[in-house]
């Protein structure tokens, strides 16, 4: 994932109510699934990329994990969001230009822009159908705000397609979608984001926080079996899409709580010893042996300041529920101030 995504075209401008909404294809280079499952296959720990977790069926079993009881962070974090929008925008400053990282859940940016009031929005997806839905609502839903929505993989480097120096900018990356990073990725990822912002640009940044385990581990094994089957789901894809030949009644959902590590895993636990051939491999899998598909990493609160620092932001507000449950932090990207890159 090296490669810089330059803009090949700049597309039309779809309308929403008279506000209308400047689109920039970037043209993400879609991922080369079949050839990233086999590799990860071939692993002693076999391991899929959670990314593949979004198909059409595993977007919406998302959207129905975000509305479980068990699942706290997204309705916690609209909560901050709501409660702690004043202060928020107080901090990140009048007429930004706000660059949402993954054009997300809808009702967090709206409750966001309603705080911020920017005078730029600019969402950066890799779901060309899914960011102009959601840019083309919001252009609908806030009649002064520019909408300049850009289709790019945001894990990747890009600039902005836009020549903006007039405005704060400032990023905002909700849902602990951090977490999804191995430690070291995040950093190299926060830094990406600091060379997207500039010096004393500021990231908005939600993040899940270390807690009691039983409340962790229920987060990833509600009662209704949401998250199970937005893991097996993994394996319906590949039998469509790649053709493989997965049988769904040979593996279970397992979801637990690494302390060491400090993050929740998921794993495909295959039941019994089994083959799974697609195209011209073959995968044998031994009772109990598992398909590691996703890490979600906790946070402490000095914990993830230590990860900012190291990756050139200073930490100048965090805001959480009471609990505490779930945090957001304002950083502001000062990439030669002392305490960045030196410090712990
Ligand atoms: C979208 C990565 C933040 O880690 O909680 C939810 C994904 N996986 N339930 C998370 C997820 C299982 C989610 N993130």
């Amino acid at each position: 994932m090296t490669s810089t995504q330059t803009i090949r075209a700049t597309a039309p401008t779809a309308s929403a109510g008279g506000n209308p909404v400047h689109f920039y294809d970037l043209h993400p280079t879609p991922a080369d699934m079949r050839a990233e499952v086999l590799a990860g296959l071939a692993l002693p720990q076999k391991r899929i990329a959670p990314k593949f977790f979004y198909d059409a069926a595993g977007s919406r079993l998302f959207d129905a994990i975000c509305n479980l009881p068990e699942y706290y962070p997204t309705r916690t974090e609209i909560d901050i969001l709501r409660t702690h929008g004043a202060a928020m925008a107080a901090r990140l400053g009048r007429e930004a230009l706000l660059i949402e990282l993954g054009s997300g859940s809808s009702l967090k940016i709206q409750v966001l822009l309603e705080a911020l009031r920017p005078a730029v929005y600019m969402p950066v997806d890799i779901s060309r159908a899914h960011l102009l839905d959601s840019a083309g609502r919001l252009a609908g839903d806030f009649p002064g705000l520019a909408v300049h929505a850009v289709c790019a993989d945001y894990s990747v480097p890009f600039v902005l397609p836009v020549e903006d120096h007039e405005h704060p900018r400032v990023a905002f990356f909700p849902g602990s979608s951090v977490g999804n990073f191995e430690p070291a990725d995040a950093e190299r990822f926060l830094r990406r984001v600091g060379a997207l912002l500039g010096p004393g640009g500021r990231l908005l940044i939600g993040v899940d926080l270390r807690k009691d385990l039983a409340l962790l581990e229920a987060a990833y094994n509600d009662a209704a079996g949401v998250t199970a089957a937005f893991n097996l789901n993994l394996l319906t894809r590949f039998n469509r899409e790649l053709g493989a030949d997965f049988d769904l009644a040979g593996f279970r959902h397992q979801a637990f709580y690494n302390q060491t590590e400090g993050r929740i895993e998921m794993h495909l636990l295959s039941s019994r010893p089994q083959q799974v051939q697609i195209g011209d491999a073959r995968f044998a899998f031994r009772e109990g042996e598992s398909i590691h598909t996703e890490c979600s990493y906790k946070y402490s609160i000095p914990g993830f300041h230590a990860l900012a620092r190291r990756a050139g932001f200073l930490p100048e507000a965090v805001w959480t529920d009471p609990v505490p449950l779930f945090s957001v932090h304002c950083l502001v990207y000062r990439p030669d101030a002392p305490s960045g890159r030196d410090a712990g």
